[in-house]
């Protein structure tokens, strides 16, 4: 997915087909979260496929390995091109879900499957704290990637300011999928370290993760358009 990612934070398919009218576009990348697959389900991620789009089904997957590999192999039977799980499950269970995807993709061409490290609603005070893990933030985050690589996954969710030093770790291959994304000038919403596309490639992150910038905008296409111009550079 080197095209950036449009996380669809919709709730029904009538918003999102509304949404996709306006960008008018053929082959996007778009990621489906939570909200819209709990409340629009696999048909409309199958439909969205016919459509030609690339699709990051971001369910964040934890559970006991069994149970991962054997949910992974239905999602896989979806089509999907990048799905993934929570790197705090452990080595067995992402190598679990990867034997999973390789079992339930039909065409051979299995998603690509990525690691959520530390969600980055956690502050290191509440990771210390409540998870009692002792070292820093970012040591944990790189601590999970590593595993994540280990198990043979295809990369991390990771903040910009982590990329490099992930890339360094892993491999330049190992992608850095990577959300706060903002053009300059932009208001931050809720997120606290934000980058422009231009800063996130410098940053070596190797996709991006857009999404009020583009479904919030008075005209999406031309936001959309500006960001992909400025990820291209
Ligand atoms: O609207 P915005 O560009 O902030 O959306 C970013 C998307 O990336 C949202 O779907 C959000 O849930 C997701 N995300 C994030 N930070 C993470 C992981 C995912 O913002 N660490």
């Amino acid at each position: 997915m080197t095209k950036p990612i449009i996380a669809l934070d919709f709730s029904t398919a009538e918003q999102v087909e509304g949404f996709l009218a306006k960008i008018a576009e053929e082959q996007l990348a778009l990621k489906v979260g939570m909200e819209l697959f709990y409340s629009a389900g696999p048909a409309f991620i199958r439909e969205l496929k016919n459509s030609g789009h690339a699709i990051f089904l971001d369910l964040k997957l934890h559970d006991i390995p069994n149970t991962v590999e054997r949910a992974m192999r239905v999602i896989a039977g979806l089509g999907v091109d990048m799905v993934n799980v929570h790197a705090a499950g452990g080595k067995r269970m992402m190598e679990a879900a990867l034997s999973g995807l390789e079992s339930g993709s039909k065409s051979g061409k299995r998603p690509k499957l990525i690691a959520v490290t530390q969600l980055t609603s956690t502050s290191e005070q509440e990771m210390q704290k409540e998870q009692q893990i002792k070292t820093s933030l970012l040591d944990s985050v790189l601590h999970y990637s590593e595993l994540a690589y280990s198990a043979g996954l295809d990369g991390v969710v990771c903040s910009a300011f982590e990329a490099a030093e992930i890339e360094k770790r892993t491999h330049v291959d190992f992608l850095r999928v990577t959300p706060g994304i903002r053009l300059l000038n932009a208001k931050a919403d809720d997120q606290k370290r934000i980058v422009t596309p231009s800063d996130a490639r410098r940053m070596k992150a190797s996709s991006i993760v857009v999404g009020r910038p583009i479904t919030q905008a008075e005209n999406p296409q031309i936001a959309y358009h500006k960001i992909v111009e400025e990820w291209g550079k």
